[in-house]
């Protein structure tokens, strides 16, 4: 189990040519990533729509690698056990979405996995201090949570991910600080300045020609 001091790079799926799934995942393998992000959307927490339980289950025989799935749906906790079963090794669900946040943690970790919270760039630090105690992960995430593509939103970010490291110093906590949206070769720097050690990537990773030197440019 790596620290929170260890670099970590996640693509993210929701890039890839989900046509070859089977082998995008298998690049990824090849290509030095540390976990394989999956995002979850159901069209009402946020605009678009992804995938289920199913795909990640789908991608779980190809690869060895940690399964990150990143909720952004309304109700997380009525899934909690799909998503397990389908081989999710961390799920990360949203302090922002209708649901008993500290109950839907502590199933997450009654099922042996790793659990996250996350918060969208106009949500305020403070939403989620009740609960850094019980996590495994803290998502800040970089960019409105819906679509891959963005640019990286470092005035909004930013000041969480410092606020993160310093509240996990004080209170002698260990959870992962992960970003999630426009990270690149520029942006990975500056979030890991801050305070980031897991960073998310869907169009720098799978849209890069050399996933390998990508993911090796990203580890600085
Ligand atoms: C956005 C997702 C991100 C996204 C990242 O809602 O949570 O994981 O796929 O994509 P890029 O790296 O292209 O911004
Ligand atoms: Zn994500």
């Amino acid at each position: 189990m790596s620290d929170c001091n260890t670099r970590i790079i996640a693509p993210s799926v929701l890039a890839s040519d989900w046509a070859m799934l089977k082998s995008e995942i298998e690049r990824a393998n090849q290509s030095g990533a540390d976990w394989i992000h999956l995002d979850v959307m159901d069209g009402l927490f946020v605009e678009n729509i992804s995938f289920g339980p199913q795909f990640v289950g789908a991608v779980r025989p190809h690869t060895e690698l940690t399964l990150d799935v990143h909720l952004m749906i309304t109700h997380p906790d009525r899934y909690i056990s799909q998503f397990v079963k389908a081989g999710s090794d961390r799920i990360t669900v949203h302090v922002e979405a209708e649901h008993d946040i500290a109950a839907t943690l502590q199933a997450i970790r009654d099922f042996g996995k790793q659990c996250g919270l996350a918060l969208n760039p106009a949500t305020p630090f403070d939403a989620v201090v009740p609960y850094l105690d019980q996590i495994d992960l803290l998502l800040v995430m970089t960019v409105v949570p819906g679509f891959g593509g963005q640019s990286f939103m470092e005035e909004e970010a930013m000041p969480k991910v410092c606020a993160a490291r310093n509240y996990r110093e004080e209170h002698g906590l260990s959870y992962h600080i992960e970003v999630d949206g426009g990270i690149e070769q520029e942006t990975v720097h500056i979030a890991g300045e801050n305070g980031a050690n897991v960073m998310v990537a869907g169009t720098s990773l799978f849209g890069a020609e050399d996933m390998a030197g990508a993911i090796t440019a990203m580890r600085g």
